[in-house]
């Protein structure tokens, strides 16, 4: 560019006597030797342009480049122009300088070009002093002569201030582009503008347009800015506007006298002749008669000199259908499908142009109301949604207006809507068999034809304006073949057919990530599809790379023919791959020449109606002539996009809001999405999960809000995991810490009911200070079953707090087992409250629709929200793969190997062995200790349940696809339109209700809420609505009845439920963890599980029979069938690294799970002596049932492990064997084993493994604990200091499975200790 800048074209003529009047020496430069101006001959032609300076390089004479010649052949070249021809000289202006040319006005109002040499950096400015020290300046003559005559640079600047010399020529008008390096370049004395050097960047090829020296002045760039990229560059002109006698007759003598130089045999005494006709003619009526010849002639230069147009190089093949004779509508529509019969041509498409009378007074004009021939209707349906192709909504509407009525398709064929003479218009329906579409299938992909897409195959321009010889022909639609991204885009572009997101989808697509690139995968196949579809249709269509490559050709041809081509590069380059075609790399030059194509606006906005029309939505489009302030729909629009734009201005200005969650069964994501729906309304917010965030933005952050359970005993979920424990980094780098350097703390210690410890850890970090620009709010799940209540959450809080961060309202507890919704909502309400109080923002908002917004987020349910389509032959998609999308993790197949049941066949309950086959799956390595997720299918007959209560008319079997009405921006408005809810894989709503969605959770309020929209009776609704206010009455039935959704259906017989309810609406189906059972080395490619297999009665033993999900399942499935599974690693639940060290494993029931997978291990370290190195330490083993004969679990394994060596010692507490006392797990350990343990903890640096169920985990930690107060001297603090200190540094580690065991009773007792259970009692006590 910076070169470009210094390059300058001069055009002048050589004379007889002193030929170009500059003298000239050699330079030598690398390679060659440069021809440099040495003197400027006063008087001569180069010092008559005043553009020509001592010290120029001559790089070009006459297009011919001579600066890679010799300077014996480069003069020469000079030295052979003829006197008295003309010259073009491209000049490089002076080394350190920027020379260019440039439009001042002089003080007779006149603009003139003048040179401009600026110095470029500090050697040029050093050379100009020099020159100037030394009396010697480059122009001093010009500069005199422009002062003399009082001429005054434009910027005022120039010769006065001493570092910019300009000289001027005599009579230079400039005009153009101002941002492009060439615009008064292009403008000589004699208004011959000079020629434009392009360049192709890809071959270096450089070409000379000359031909834009016939351009006209319509260039909307001036001003210093370039408006090339505007769709319409040019102004309209106002209906009733006609062009006047002497604008018509200087473009008719251009055109005619265009025309017949273009005829070989042409004679100039015919051409005046014609020439003097046509004057008579102009000066008699205004406007003159072509003859089809020169009609023909101005239609092919109309489309040769369409800048915009890639397709030129068949523009001498145009078809011309003279239809000036026509005077009525019905006329034109008969021609018009005449037009389309014969372009058409069965496929082999033929280009052509109908041409209607032309304009005479403005005010009889003839015009295609469409935008072209063939348009596809645009419906706005009730729900605000638009059926087919939405840019053609506003016509549609005139159409209709008009009194057509369309099939209410989404392809629906426009009519023809025409005026002729001024007359108002009527409309014609298209015959069909005239019209020729393509279904749009892929190659490829067979579900495409399923997208159920067409489109037509002849695009006709039909509302341009034809400029030509001075006359105006307001209806001259011309048709081509298309290319087919022009297609594409129709299909894909966001304001049209916009399937991008639908076919992204069904690719399979990461739609969520821009940087995954799908929008372009899409549109590379829609492409293919579009050209795949007309071609296998016989039809004419041309892919982008082939026509980049004919137009290079017309270039190439055009340069040849008459010295250059007007072209837009913005439009030339295709919409996509754009550096793969050669336009791509071609400058090229864009300019006006006629006859040409010219943009009018939309008919229905300029007619003049001759009856003023009563529809009103003609009379909303009416011109008024002489209005009094009426805002035109393009002002309105304009307005509505001024206002968008202050509206994202107001934006980007919103405090920015990251909101992070981190969740094990997916309650603290969705109370996070509604806590981003509530904050939306005044911040700037998004959601992510914690094991997504880069936490170096942490510092930066404004406002962040926390939501999170606590999982384990008092841990984060398993996606918190890393974002606590880089939080604890922050507070204690590495290092920082000396004691406790290595340890990896847990998180829950923090938070760690002890007051005291909680406050001495406050009084380590509150010197911190990370996060001190940052604020912050935490809302915590939990469930008060267990002992660390909401731990996780509370951790986090404290650590920020630690950090320094600012807390801008309470931490919010929401507890499982009683009122979590309702503690969220409150909450939620109240953080935002306080957070638009602390910014001092949100005055504006609506408090009422901001909390109402916290009830349902964007895809919360309401009749006519959403739709379930069945589509026709879409495969379902494979359950793995289904379910590693759904859960954003790689599922992977295991089989079933074999089932042992594991209790005495007596027994009244089940436990069982699974052995699982891996087949060497890489993601299902694992070492003893890890946890294998299992995704279960819910039972046959709970699914047949639903299926036979959903809407009738619904085949469960069929594949269908869930849309969503979604409210989304076009243009300036907004418009509703049905998006694909790819909440679920595609699959049928069997396959959703057995292996997706989670049908035995009781339904949550929200749930209830949705259900009872769908109950008949008034008393089932009400009943419905009443449990869907949540409250105590919704907990007491939760907990007693624990309903199913089945059980919920059939206790409220009205309802009928819509099939997108339960897709939309119903939670995901979990996964279900299990301890892994085996050792990998004992059982390579296997993992076993033991699991319980859960049966319980509800209504406190008197309710129907519930079975769990997981455990039936798997206690169910027949070998070789397929458990979907992924590995969670535990790391906190490993073996120690140093075997020597002793163990004590605590397991009752199937808590023994893990605690296998030890002992296994042990057994093959000591078979193959790899026990690292030293004698493997004692491993104790603790097991807990209720009888020996009855649930004594691998009782003959265990025998062998201790025959092995592998378990030292083995201790059963049986809870209810026949005459002996009730033994637990934990009276083992006090009772038999206190010193052991003792030992373990204080002297032998050993560990301690608990594994089961919560309380009884908490029971044994409390045990340890009595036995360091009792044994060990501790003090009781001292002693819960030791055990969480044991946990920080891995030594005592927990395997919880929740609240297993005595499920109702730990829930009862909870859930009536917890204070929203109280409070909410309280609630509803009537007074
Ligand atoms: C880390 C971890 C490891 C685990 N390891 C094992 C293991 O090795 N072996 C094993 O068997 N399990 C293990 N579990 C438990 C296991 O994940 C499942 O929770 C268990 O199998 C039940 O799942 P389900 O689908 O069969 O039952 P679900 O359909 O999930 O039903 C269980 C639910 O039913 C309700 N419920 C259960 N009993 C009662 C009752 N008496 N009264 C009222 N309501 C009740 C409760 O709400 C309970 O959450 C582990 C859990 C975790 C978190
Ligand atoms: N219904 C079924 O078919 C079935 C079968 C297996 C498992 N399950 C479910 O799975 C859960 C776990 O079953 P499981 O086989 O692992 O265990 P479990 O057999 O129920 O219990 C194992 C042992 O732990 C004892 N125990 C109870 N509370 C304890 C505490 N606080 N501390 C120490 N020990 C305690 C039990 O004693 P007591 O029970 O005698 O008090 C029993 O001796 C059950 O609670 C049940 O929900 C159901
Ligand atoms: C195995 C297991 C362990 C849990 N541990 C705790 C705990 O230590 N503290 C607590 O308050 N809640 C605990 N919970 C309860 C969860 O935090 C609660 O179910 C929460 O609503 C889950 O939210 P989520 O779906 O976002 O993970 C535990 C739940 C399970 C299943």
């Amino acid at each position: 560019m910076e070169g470009q800048q210094n390059i300058i074209v001069v055009g002048l003529v050589k004379r007889e006597v002193d030929g170009l009047g500059v003298s000239a020496k050699r330079r030598e430069v690398p390679g060659h030797s440069a021809v440099v101006i040495e003197e400027v001959i006063r008087g001569g032609p180069a010092d008559h342009t005043g553009m020509v300076q001592p010290g120029d390089t001559i790089v070009a004479v006459n297009g011919q480049d001579i600066e890679g010649l010799s300077y014996q052949e480069a003069t020469k070249v000079i030295r052979d122009i003829e006197p008295g021809k003309p010259v073009e000289l491209v000049l490089r202006g002076p080394k350190w300088f920027h020379t260019y040319l440039e439009t001042v006005r002089l003080s007779t109002g006149e603009t003139k070009t003048v040179r401009v040499t600026r110095p470029n950096g500090p050697i040029g400015a050093l050379t100009l002093l020099i020159q100037r020290m030394r009396g010697n300046t480059f122009d001093k003559r010009a500069i005199r002569k422009l002062e003399n005559r009082g001429d005054i640079p434009l910027n005022n600047r120039g010769v006065t201030n001493g570092d910019v010399i300009k000289s001027i020529p005599s009579g230079t008008i400039a005009s153009g582009c101002p941002v492009t390096g060439h615009r008064a370049a292009t403008v000589g004395p004699s208004r011959t503008r000079r020629p434009v050097r392009l360049k192709n960047w890809l071959n270096e090829r450089r070409i000379n347009d000359n031909l834009h020296s016939k351009a006209n002045d319509l260039n909307p760039c001036n001003d210093g800015r370039c408006l090339g990229p505007l769709m319409r560059p040019r102004p309209f002109t106002a209906p009733g506007y006609f062009r006047p006698k002497e604008e018509v007759l200087e473009q008719a003598k251009k055109f005619i006298f265009e025309y017949y130089a273009s005829l070989k045999s042409s004679d100039a005494g015919e051409r005046d002749r014609r020439w003097r006709d046509v004057q008579v003619q102009v000066e008699e009526k205004g406007v003159y008669h072509l003859t089809y010849d020169e009609l023909l002639y101005g239609a092919k230069m109309s489309w040769r000199n369409a800048p915009r147009c890639i397709g030129r190089i068949q523009w001498s093949k145009l078809q011309l259908f003279d239809a000036r004779d026509v005077t009525t509508a019905r006329g034109m529509f008969e021609a018009i499908c005449r037009h389309i019969k014969w372009c058409t041509n069965g496929g082999n498409i033929r280009s052509a142009i109908t041409v209607f009378p032309p304009r005479t007074d403005g005010r009889h004009d003839y015009k295609v109301w469409n935008g072209q021939f063939l348009k596809y209707a645009a419906y706005q349906l009730p729900d605000g949604s638009i059926l087919g192709d939405p840019i053609n909504l506003e016509f549609t509407e005139v159409c209709q207006a008009l009194g057509w009525k369309g099939e209410g398709t989404r392809f629906d064929l426009l009519p023809m809507v025409l005026s002729a003479n001024g007359e108002d218009p009527e409309w014609f329906e298209l015959p069909r068999d005239i019209v020729m579409e393509v279904n749009i299938t892929h190659p490829k992909y067979d579900w495409f034809e399923e997208l159920g897409i067409k489109w037509y195959c002849v695009p006709a321009v039909s509302n341009m304006l034809f400029d030509c010889g001075g006359l105006e022909f307001s209806a001259a639609p011309f048709s081509g073949w298309y290319m087919g991204t022009e297609v594409g885009r129709d299909l894909c572009d966001e304001n049209r057919l916009n399937i991008t997101e639908a076919v992204g989808k069904r690719m399979g697509l990461d739609v969520a990530r821009n940087s995954s690139l799908w929008k372009d995968a899409v549109f590379v196949e829609v492409n293919i599809a579009v050209l795949h579809s007309f071609q296998r249709n016989n039809t004419t269509i041309m892919d982008h790379h082939t026509a980049s490559e004919t137009f290079m050709k017309h270039l190439e041809n055009e340069q040849r023919l008459r010295g250059g081509c007007p072209s837009d590069w913005v439009w030339i380059v295709p919409p996509m791959s754009a550096s793969l075609t050669e336009v791509f790399h071609q400058e090229m030059a864009n300019y006006h020449v006629r006859p040409s194509f010219e943009y009018q606006e939309d008919a229905w906005l300029l007619h003049l109606w001759r009856k003023k029309p009563e529809h009103p939505v003609l009379l909303k489009y009416a011109y008024d002539e002489n209005p009094k302030r009426k805002y035109r729909l393009k002002e309105v629009a304009l307005a509505v996009k001024f206002a968008a734009v202050l509206m994202k201005k107001a934006l980007n200005k919103r405090v920015k809001t990251t909101i992070l969650y981190a969740t094990e069964t997916g309650k603290s994501e969705s109370f996070a999405s509604s806590t981003l729906t509530i904050f939306k309304h005044a911040f700037d917010a998004k959601m992510m999960c914690m094991d997504e965030y880069d936490i170096t933005n942490l510092e930066k952050e404004e406002l962040v809000i926390v939501v999170t359970s606590t999982f384990g005993n008092g841990d984060p979920p398993d996606n918190g995991e890393a974002f606590g424990q880089a939080l604890l980094h922050m507070r204690h780098p590495p290092g920082s810490d000396k004691k406790r350097s290595g340890s990896v703390r847990r998180v829950s210690s923090i938070s760690k009911a002890s007051y005291r410890r909680q406050q001495k850890l406050l009084r380590q970090l509150r010197d911190g200070g990370a996060l001190g620009k940052v604020r912050y709010g935490v809302f915590a799940l939990g469930s008060r079953a267990y002992p660390h209540f909401c731990a996780f959450g509370h951790a986090i809080d404290t650590l920020f707090e630690s950090l320094g961060a600012e807390r801008i309202h309470p931490v919010g507890e929401g507890d499982e087992l009683c009122g979590q919704e309702e503690s969220f909502r409150a909450w939620a309400k109240g953080a935002f409250k306080s957070a638009c109080e602390r910014y001092d923002v949100g005055h504006d908002v609506n408090m009422e629709e901001a909390h109402a917004s916290l009830l349902g987020s964007d895809f919360s349910w309401a009749p006519g929200k959403f739709r379930v389509l069945q589509t026709k032959g879409l495969p379902e998609t494979d359950i793995l793969e289904g379910l590693s999308k759904l859960h954003r993790r790689t599922v992977v197949s295991s089989t079933v190997i074999s089932r042992t049941q594991l209790q005495a066949p007596e027994s009244s309950r089940q436990t069982c062995l699974v052995q699982l086959e891996t087949h060497g799956a890489q993601e299902l390595r694992y070492v003893p200790g890890d946890h294998v997720a299992v995704f279960p299918a819910n039972e046959d007959r709970l699914v047949q349940a639903i299926l036979d209560r959903v809407e009738k008319g619904t085949n469960p079997d069929a594949v269908i696809q869930i849309e969503a009405l979604q409210e989304k921006k076009i243009g300036a408005g907004l418009v509703k339109s049905w998006t694909p809810h790819d909440r679920l894989p595609a699959c049928s709503l069997r396959t959703a209700l057995s292996r997706y969605l989670d049908v035995t959770t009781p339904p949550s309020p929200q749930l209830l809420l949705y259900l009872a929209m769908h109950a008949t009776s008034s008393r089932e609704r009400a009943e419905l609505e009443a449990l869907g206010k949540g409250g105590l009455r919704y907990e007491d039935w939760k907990f007693e009845a624990a309903p199913t959704l089945p059980e919920v259906l059939q206790h409220y017989p009205s309802l009928q439920v819509p099939p997108a309810l339960l897709l939309s609406q119903l939670p995901v189906l979990q996964q279900r963890y299990y301890s892994i059972s085996s050792s990998p080395h004992m059982y390579p490619g296997q993992i076993h599980a033991t699991v319980a297999v859960v049966k319980y009665r509800t209504r406190g033993g008197q309710g129907p029979e519930h079975s769990g999900v997981c455990s039936n399942w798997l206690n169910t499935i027949k070998s070789n069938e397929s458990v979907p599974c992924f590995i969670r690693t535990a790391k906190n639940f490993h073996l120690p690294e140093n075997s020597s060290l002793p163990v004590l494993m605590v397991g009752p029931g199937t808590g023994i799970a893990p605690l296998r997978s030890f002992w296994q291990q042990r057994q093959v370290d000591i078979k193959a002596g790899t026990a690292s190195g030293h004698p493997p330490g004692d491993m104790t083993l603790v097991f807990g049932c209720r009888q020996s004969r009855v649930d004594h679990i691998y009782k003959e394994e265990t025998a062998q492990a201790m025959r092995d060596g592998a378990l030292t010692d083995l201790y059963i507490a049986l809870s209810r064997e026949p005459g002996t006392t009730k033994t637990y797990v934990q009276d083992i350990i006090r009772q038999h084993i206190p010193k052991k343990v003792l030992d373990l903890v204080l002297k032998d640096g050993g560990h301690i493994y608990v594994c089961g169920d919560v309380t009884m985990a908490t029971d044994v930690g409390e045990t340890v604990q009595r036995i360091l107060v009792e044994h060990g001297g501790m003090s009781v603090a001292r002693a819960e200091d030791f055990i969480n200190n044991m946990k920080d540094n891995n030594r005592y580690h927990e395997d919880i499975f929740g609240v297993t065991l005595k499920t109702h009773e730990v829930e009862d007792a909870a859930r009536k200790r917890s204070p929203s259970f109280i409070s909410l009692s309280e609630e509803n006590t009537s007074l």
